[in-house]
């Protein structure tokens, strides 16, 4: 018999509900495991505040040294009122974008779909939503999030401050690259996301996504202005496939997006860059959504947007796509038995046979259903 694969993957559990999610999806992974012939060598690291309260900083030399030597990251979320103080110098969020830059992680890849059972979570008319299925490919190390910055200094009785947004054609060709090539696994259409009637870095953009379209003439490429593009996701989501686009207007247009699921804890995503291990493409996964300090210690934050980026994770690191398809077949079959979150159980949609559970017993809901779910195409 040959020895059941054993994958590396560090667990960063993060602040506010993050542990929480986290260790759900982990039960989820493990579980399937089991069912697989998989194992999973987890190490834990302390990100964000927790890393703050402990050590002094959002997240140590070491520990992402360690991160270098596993095949994937599982991250939760950080932040939360206790370090949300402006004038620190020393921020949970810092923590994101040392991983983030520090591990080449550059393509943030955040799909969207609306499972039918949930259209009444939405507050969008549910004939809008019929058929939305978009992936947002957010460029992730670039831009303003990593430009030049000067905090605010006083000059002459006035206070500014500035932040620079650069963009080389390099590093819009190999995010526009991939949108090209997730398009051909889809519905072969991508819209590239760009300000080019104000902004130099977006007429770059513009340019090198037209030039790099040249090489996929079977997909289909479209330019869209940023601010139309918000309004286009709630108007005719369904057109979108996939959505291409800088650092920043990623991040805004996909918790955006995140209304036409239903919730914002219910999107996953991946962040993934050039390397390869011997398993498949290194990774770190974590839910759209932050820390929701509101909801931490209470049992209530929903556990899905981690549990699909577990999903992801198989399929991205592990190379599993199988797994991948079981955990988010379980989701699904989860939802269709009627369990619910508190943020997808709004009063006036509640009807007979849907059942209001907290994070552990919806994870449980999906670890039960990894075995009916497998006999179930993907
Ligand atoms: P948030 O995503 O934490 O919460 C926004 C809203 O969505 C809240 O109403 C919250 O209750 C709800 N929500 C979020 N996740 C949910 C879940 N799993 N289940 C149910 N409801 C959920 O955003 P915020 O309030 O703007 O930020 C809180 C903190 O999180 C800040 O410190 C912010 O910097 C941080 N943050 C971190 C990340 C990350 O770690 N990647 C992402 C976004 C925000
Ligand atoms: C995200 C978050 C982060 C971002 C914040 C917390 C720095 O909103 O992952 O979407 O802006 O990238
Ligand atoms: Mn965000």
């Amino acid at each position: 018999m040959t020895a059941a694969a054993t994958y590396r993957v560090a667990a960063l559990p993060g602040d506010g509900v993050g542990p929480e999610v986290v260790a759900q999806a982990r039960r989820v992974l493990d579980a399937a495991g089991a069912a697989f012939g998989y194992e999973i060598d987890w190490s834990e690291h302390l990100v964000g505040g927790s890393a703050i309260d402990a050590y002094g900083v959002p997240f140590r030399d070491e520990d992402l040294a360690a991160c270098r030597e596993v095949d994937a990251i599982l991250l939760g979320a950080v932040g939360g009122p206790k370090w949300d103080d402006p004038n620190a110098s020393v921020r949970p969020e810092q923590s994101l974008f040392k991983l983030r830059g520090g591990l080449g992680l550059y393509a943030n890849l955040r799909p969207v779909t609306v499972h039918p059972a949930l259209a009444p979570a939405s507050p969008l008319r549910p004939e809008l939503l019929e058929g939305v299925d978009l992936l947002i490919l957010r460029e992730l190390t670039g831009g303003l999030y990593f430009g030049a910055r000067q905090e605010a200094v006083e000059t002459d009785g006035e206070r500014s401050a500035s932040d620079m947004l650069p963009y080389s054609a390099g590093e819009i060709a190999r995010i526009v690259r991939l949108a090209f090539e997730l398009a051909r696994t889809r519905r072969s259409r991508v819209t590239s996301v760009d300000k080019a009637n104000v902004l130099a870095t977006s007429r770059l953009w513009r340019r090198v996504a037209t030039e790099i379209a040249a090489d996929f003439p079977d997909v289909a490429l479209n330019h869209q202005l940023v601010d139309s593009c918000a309004m286009l996701l709630v108007k005719r989501p369904a057109e979108f496939d996939v959505l291409v686009t800088e650092n920043l207007f990623g991040d805004i247009l996909s918790d955006e997006a995140s209304v036409l699921a239903g919730s914002l804890g219910l999107l996953p995503s991946a962040s993934l860059g050039e390397r390869r291990t011997e398993h498949g493409r290194f990774g770190l996964y974590e839910p759209i959504h932050g820390s929701a300090p509101h909801l931490a210690g209470q049992d209530r934050a929903n556990p899905i947007g981690t549990i699909l980026s577990a999903a992801m994770l198989a399929r991205w690191s592990f190379g599993r796509a199988d797994v991948a398809g079981v955990i988010e077949g379980a989701v699904h079959a989860a939802l269709d038995a009627g369990w619910r979150t508190p943020d997808l159980a709004r009063e006036s949609d509640m009807t007979d046979g849907l059942v209001v559970v907290g994070t552990t017993a919806f994870a449980t809901a999906v670890i039960e259903r990894l075995g009916v779910a497998s006999e179930v195409p993907a």
